[in-house]
């Protein structure tokens, strides 16, 4: 049965913001695109092909989403973001991380029992397992603290069954118009490689004719000049023992934020995420990329009335109409991640007019007003969600309503919504992809 709720998903604008986001990138840099949550609720499986030909490595959360790319048939790397020991105990945890290593899956670790847990897990599979040690410069969150990085390091080099894939942080403001933490978190990462003895080849960011430029560059430019003269380090003037060749350990930092506006933070790899599915990380970015939203979500009207001028609608009655309206029912509500805090401030489109939504969104329906939208039946389409950053119902758009991040307007949506890979929005039937039900 055809799903009343549609994502379509857009081939081509996530193929369009990959190469984007590599133009930006110095040949030989790595791109380690964040699908971690269901590619940000836009739907894993649909997008895999098309991730698996233009990234270098895909970033995950947990040891399932690990896992199950694997079992999809990906064979490029995976990287863990977050310590694989946090999810499980006893012989459950040394199953799971077993499981991992015999997967090949890169493991992140952060501390020195996990040191050795991994290397036992690895002993149990007679294997060896990739991992990356996560250093805290300044998020406060996960990462060993940047001091007792060296000690991690030695214990990892002294396990024969772990081999150093990669060394790296992450940024906790890179999308503020502010980048001073950032910066001042690249020096502290900068001086925990230095401290670790870590090999480092250039430290070059990539050369301008290597970039397209794009609005506001210039102001990256000046942000690296002074980042520059405050750090004292000249970019380009530390070479590695092993020349001008990138060195077989990963050094790696910038999230969407910093791959778009810092590209001193390149280093060996970048790990994008929002940037991939089309949203800019905010509205402070100091480069403005022409970035396409791969998201569209559509609904039908599944009933249309009239509702006298002085009643009500809604849970909690939170609408009253001050004119003789028509309203139609759209079925969308909060547990399709259509925020409940929208109510009474969000609109919708029908046969190309924006329609305001009135009363309290509800958990499987949204009442939207239809009085100016007077031809508007049961059974129109009705966009939820439009994949034009400008529009009032776009990602971005409706986050900003809601006062929250696109992240959570894509995330949260439900295993209702059925994906539709297609290779244009709105497109005619036949030219769809793909079809995977809700995630
Ligand atoms: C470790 C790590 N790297 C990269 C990313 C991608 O961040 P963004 O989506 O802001 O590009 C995330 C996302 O939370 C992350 O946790």
């Amino acid at each position: 049965m055809e799903s009343y709720l549609t994502a379509e998903i857009s081939a081509a604008a996530l193929r369009h913001n990959l190469k984007l986001l590599r133009r930006r990138l110095a040949p030989g840099v790595k791109l380690c695109v964040a699908a971690k949550a269901n590619a940000y609720g836009h739907g894993l499986q649909l997008l895999l092909d098309i991730l698996a030909e233009h990234v270098d490595a895909l970033g995950v959360a947990t040891p399932e989403e690990a896992v199950s790319l694997r079992h999809h048939g990906l064979r490029k790397p995976i990287l863990m973001f977050f310590s694989a020991c946090a999810y499980g105990e006893g012989a459950e945890l040394h199953d799971a991380l077993a499981q991992l290593i015999a997967n090949d899956v890169w493991l992140t670790l952060v501390s020195h029992p996990e040191v050795r847990l991994v290397a036992e897990a690895a002993r149990r599979v007679d294997a060896t397992a990739q991992v990356h040690v996560k250093v805290d410069t300044g998020m406060g969150r996960s990462g060993v603290p940047a001091e007792l990085a060296p000690a991690l390091i030695e214990a990892v080099r002294a396990e024969p069954r772990l081999r150093l894939v990669g060394f790296y942080t992450h940024f906790a403001i890179a999308e503020a118009a502010d980048k001073a933490h950032t910066l001042e978190q690249l020096a502290r990462f900068r001086r925990a490689i230095a401290d670790c003895r870590l090999p480092i080849a250039d430290w070059a960011s990539p050369k301008p004719e290597n970039r397209n430029p794009e609005p506001g560059d210039s102001r990256v430019e000046a942000a690296e000049a002074a980042e520059r003269r405050e750090s004292g380090l000249e970019i380009g003037n530390r070479k590695s023992e092993i020349g001008n060749q990138r060195p077989p350990l990963l050094l790696h930092a910038a999230n969407s934020a910093a791959l778009i506006d810092l590209p001193q933070t390149h280093l060996g790899m970048v790990r994008p995420g929002i940037a991939a599915y089309g949203y800019q990380p905010s509205d402070e970015m100091l480069v403005k990329l022409p970035l396409q939203p791969i998201l569209r979500l559509t609904g039908r009207l599944m009933q249309v009335r009239d509702a006298p001028a002085g009643s009500r609608c809604g849970y909690g009655l939170r609408y009253t109409f001050t004119r003789p309206s028509r309203i139609g029912l759209v079925p969308v509500g909060y547990a399709d991640g259509y925020l409940r805090c929208l109510t009474n401030r969000s609109v919708m489109r029908v046969r190309g007019q924006l329609a305001p939504t009135r009363g309290t969104i509800s958990m499987d329906q949204t009442i939207l007003d239809l009085t100016d939208v007077p031809s508007a039946a049961v059974g129109d389409e009705v966009e939820i969600i439009s994949p034009n950053p400008a529009d009032p119902h776009s990602v971005e758009g409706l986050a900003r309503l809601a006062g929250t991040i696109p992240y959570e307007v894509t995330c949260r949506l439900g295993d209702r919504v059925r994906r539709k890979l297609v290779n244009s929005f709105g497109g005619r039937a036949g030219e769809e992809e793909q079809v995977a039900p809700g995630g």
